[in-house]
């Protein structure tokens, strides 16, 4: 029985280290000084048989497949490697994990996009909504790793100056995306969303030009098309609220390929990772915030949401702050388990399960031809990660 078990690079390729003497990659030393840039233990490799490993031979029938990746969302990514039953635990354990990641994963950005509209219909200040979401998960953070409930990465200047962009690119994906639910439908945010993919191509091909074979590119059709007629036919469509969700698309592009571009050598789990993303995207959107709509404004709007909704306003924003940053970590925790392709499928059956629960828990009005829409979209984004793969 096999079990898919992550290994950094770094252990791989590190000869002193126990797992180097187990699955010894000496084509990888011996390419590294010869300066072949493909076989480099820094960048992602992707190995599909260990056929070519001189193993021992009573290693050999152990060993069955490595395969490493390149991170489609802000990680710098290890290597997979499938062991044997006795180096790895079961299958099926793997199998439980992943799927009560994924469960937990789409749960909690339920609960969070509920609470989020509900907070914003009552208090559109989405600013500050988004200060508050990265404070409660920096905070969070701080407190486990003070208590030690969770390791405290070690991290020096490099790793900060190489989050810096992601950061960035993840403050401007979070706000736009605060500031378009603040103005549209749940479900028309996420449906414009999950045209995600059809930015990464688009970004990655005229701006970076890099290639991708024709499926991929036919299967933007779909994506484009589809939220394109979600899009005319929404019934509430409001300007704002779709450029916030198409920047938030074209933030998020980035975000990952400047994640690909820096992060790349460098190992932190995916909880640290994104602990560090949220204190760095805090400490960047806070200024920002306070000079676009700023503590006047939120006093009088805080006053007003409370009046109308009562002291239950106040447990709805820590509820949406809370939970972004549990969906957030859990999708990152997650990624460490995971290849991108299996996240990415992830992600979009979570815009599904968010579309769908919105539209009954708001009464959001649909017309079929909206709805059409929104399924085409969703279907392209199953066909680009077929097509991708
Ligand atoms: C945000 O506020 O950051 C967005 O809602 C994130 O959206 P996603 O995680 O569903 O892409």
């Amino acid at each position: 029985m096999m079990a898919m078990v992550k290994y950094s690079a770094y252990l791989l390729t590190n000869p002193a280290s126990p797992r180097s003497q187990l699955c010894t990659l000496p084509s990888i030393h011996n390419l590294q000084h010869t300066n072949q840039p493909s076989m480099s233990s820094l960048k992602p490799l992707h190995i599909s048989s260990a056929h070519n490993f001189a193993l021992p031979p009573e290693l050999r029938r152990r060993v069955t497949a490595c395969q490493a990746y390149e991170a489609d969302r802000s990680r710098p990514l290890e290597l997979n490697i499938e062991l044997s039953d006795e180096e790895a635990g079961t299958e099926t354990t793997q199998r439980l994990k992943i799927g009560l990641y994924f469960a937990t994963w789409w749960a909690l950005n339920v609960v969070f996009n509920i609470y989020n509209k509900k907070v914003l219909n009552a208090f559109p200040y989405p600013w500050l909504i988004s200060t508050l979401s990265l404070a409660a998960g920096s905070l969070m953070m701080l407190i486990s790793w003070a208590t030690r409930v969770a390791d405290v990465p070690k991290l020096n200047l490099e790793f900060w100056k190489a989050l810096f962009p992601v950061a960035v690119a993840h403050t401007i994906g979070h706000v736009a995306a605060t500031v378009s639910m603040s103005k549209v439908a749940v479900s028309f945010t996420h449906i414009i969303k999950s045209g995600e993919p059809a930015f990464s191509v688009l970004v990655s091909r005229f701006l970076l030009g890099e290639a991708f074979p024709v499926p991929v590119y036919l299967s933007l059709l779909p994506i484009i098309g589809g939220c394109a007629l979600a899009a005319v036919t929404e019934l509430n469509f409001n300007m704002i609220g779709f450029m916030g969700a198409m920047i938030s698309n074209l933030a998020f592009v980035f975000r990952n390929i400047f994640s690909k571009k820096g992060m790349k050598g460098m190992s932190v789990s995916g909880m640290n990772y994104y602990a560090c993303l949220s204190i760095l995207s805090l400490l960047i959107l806070t200024p920002f915030a306070i000079a676009v709509e700023g503590p006047k404004l939120w006093a009088a709007g805080w006053q007003t949401a409370l009046s109308q909704i009562g002291p239950n306003f106040v447990w709805w924003v820590a509820a949406q702050s809370v939970f972004y940053h549990l969906y957030n970590q859990v999708s990152y925790m997650s990624l460490d388990q995971i290849s991108p392709l299996t996240f990415s499928i992830g992600n979009t059956m979570k815009r599904i399960s968010v579309i769908v629960s919105s539209i009954l828990i708001f009464h959001t009005p649909i017309q079929p031809v909206n709805a059409l829409g929104a399924a085409i979209a969703i279907l392209g984004t199953f066909l680009y990660s077929q097509a991708k793969q």
